[in-house]
């Protein structure tokens, strides 16, 4: 194992998705502005390069945000690393607002980010997976003024360790199958999907089941149809039929930074209100557009009488098990229904995904973190974990902040601005360094 704690960063980032991403540009943007010594950084992501949900790049689907969500706008409208000074760059940008559209498609947005990134280059470490956070050995917590990361480096096959005053975890949804489905070369996650399906032969592939009600369901059910011309589609919806995202200008509003401060700061009533009436915006919703697409599809289909999309509604997927080379899909369609089984040749399982759940890597360390009643870590508004007073190191969250900073938690849709933020305070914090009265401090944090 290598030691490198010597090289102690400011910041350490564990996962580099498009949040750490944005978080990297604050960094860069700040030490560009500031007369204060740079915020040494280091980012570290287990993939071997960059990628951003890859699995789910199919042909024209398109982006849930307006490009003007970027990594950077609403935090810095003047910024280089825009998805406007991208397209400059690309030679794009006249023909881009020549489509009058506001949703790059998700392949447009990737390449972006590609872009973004590889400018960043000399702080990212790909290939490099954290297995830990905790205290250096042996250091009483109140004297430590880091913490130490453990890595594993995939390509040397080594692990290695750094030291860091701050860390931002940031390590993106856990694909989450439905209970009695496991993940092989004929069951697959979502996540998986576009890896897995281009290792089949397409001509083995003549009967597929996606199930799921969510926006990747719909998007996979219409790939496969198009992609399979020979192939029969059945899409196994547990509600009526797929329902709409509510993208409508009042209900946008629930990804404004306002709402952010309306969540954290509100009550219980508050809090629930946003769930209740708007987890239409963004949880188990498609796009219209892909809506119309399928039920198009399937109208002419019936025009033509043929049937090659079967829509099984208020039906669930209850378990999978392999018979031979046969996969056999059980089905129930209500609870006192009976089940019945469907022989398919892949099953995909668009069943969504869990929050960010940072406590694994967090080991003993989370003893010092504090929790809510409900056991749900406890975090400040600036996203920094809410810890026992002698721990002086920060953690921060981007991701799995859902109880305490709602609906965007997970999204990109504030990751601007939310960067910014984690910034701000962790050049504050370096400022005014922490004493046992500063961390004790530090302002309203989520009540329990
Ligand atoms: P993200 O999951 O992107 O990145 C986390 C990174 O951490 C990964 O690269 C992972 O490899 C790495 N990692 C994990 N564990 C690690 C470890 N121990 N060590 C090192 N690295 C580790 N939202 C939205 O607002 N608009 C949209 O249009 C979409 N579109 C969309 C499409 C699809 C198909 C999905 C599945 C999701 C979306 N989302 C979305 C929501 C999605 O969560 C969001 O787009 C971002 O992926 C969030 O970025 P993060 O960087 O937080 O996580």
């Amino acid at each position: 194992m290598t030691d490198r704690e010597h090289e102690t960063r400011d910041v350490v980032g564990v996962g580099f998705g498009p949040s750490n991403l944005s978080l990297a540009i604050a960094l860069e943007e700040y030490r560009a502005n500031s007369v204060e010594d740079e915020i040494s950084s280091l980012f570290l992501e287990r993939q071997a390069s960059f990628g951003w949900h890859r699995n789910m790049l199919l042909p024209s689907t398109t982006m849930q945000i307006s490009f003007l969500k970027d990594l950077v706008t609403f935090r810095n409208p003047t910024s280089s690393y825009s998805f406007i000074a991208y397209l400059h760059a690309a030679g794009r940008l006249s023909q881009f607002v020549n489509t009058q559209d506001f949703f790059p498609t998700r392949q447009e947005f990737h390449q972006y980010l590609e872009w973004a990134q590889a400018r960043l280059a000399n702080r990212i470490a790909y290939g490099s997976e954290v297995l830990s956070i905790g205290l250096p050995p042996s250091a009483a917590p109140e004297r430590s003024d880091h913490l130490r990361l453990e890595v594993a480096d995939a390509a040397r096959g080594s692990r290695w360790m750094v030291g860091a005053r701050n860390v931002v975890i940031s390590t993106g949804l856990v694909p989450s199958m439905p209970a009695g489905a496991e993940s092989d070369e004929r069951v697959w996650h979502s996540s998986e999907f576009l890896e897995k399906f281009r290792r089949m032969n397409p001509r083995e592939l003549r009967r597929v089941m996606v199930a799921g009600a969510g926006q990747s369901a719909a998007e996979i059910a219409r790939f496969l149809y198009d992609e399979l011309p020979h192939a029969e589609v059945c899409a196994v919806v547990p509600s009526y039929g797929y329902s709409i995202a509510d993208d409508s200008p009042f209900a946008n509003q629930v990804f404004d930074l306002g709402a952010v401060d309306d969540y954290f700061f509100g009550t219980d009533q508050t809090r629930d209100a946003f769930w209740r009436y708007h987890r239409n915006t963004n949880y188990a919703v498609v796009d219209d557009e892909v809506i119309r697409d399928l039920y198009r599809r399937s109208y002419d289909d019936e025009v033509r009488g043929v049937r090659r999309l079967e829509f099984l509604n208020l039906t669930r997927v209850t378990g999978v098990k392999r018979v031979g080379a046969e996969t056999r899909v059980s089905l129930q369609r209500g609870p006192d229904a009976e089940v019945r089984e469907l022989s398919v040749d892949a099953l995909v399982c668009a069943s969504g995904y869990d929050a960010m759940e940072p406590t694994d890597l967090l080991g003993d360390l989370d003893a010092f973190c504090l929790r809510d009643e409900a056991g749900r870590l406890r975090v400040e508004r600036d996203y920094r974990i809410v810890t026992t007073p002698e721990i002086r190191c920060g953690i921060y969250l981007q991701g799995g902040t859902e109880h305490t900073h709602g609906l965007t938690s997970s999204l990109l849709s504030n990751i601007a601005l939310r960067s910014g933020e984690i910034v701000d305070s962790i050049s504050a914090r370096r400022a005014a360094p922490c004493t046992r009265e500063t961390v004790l401090d530090t302002g309203p944090s989520h009540p329990s």
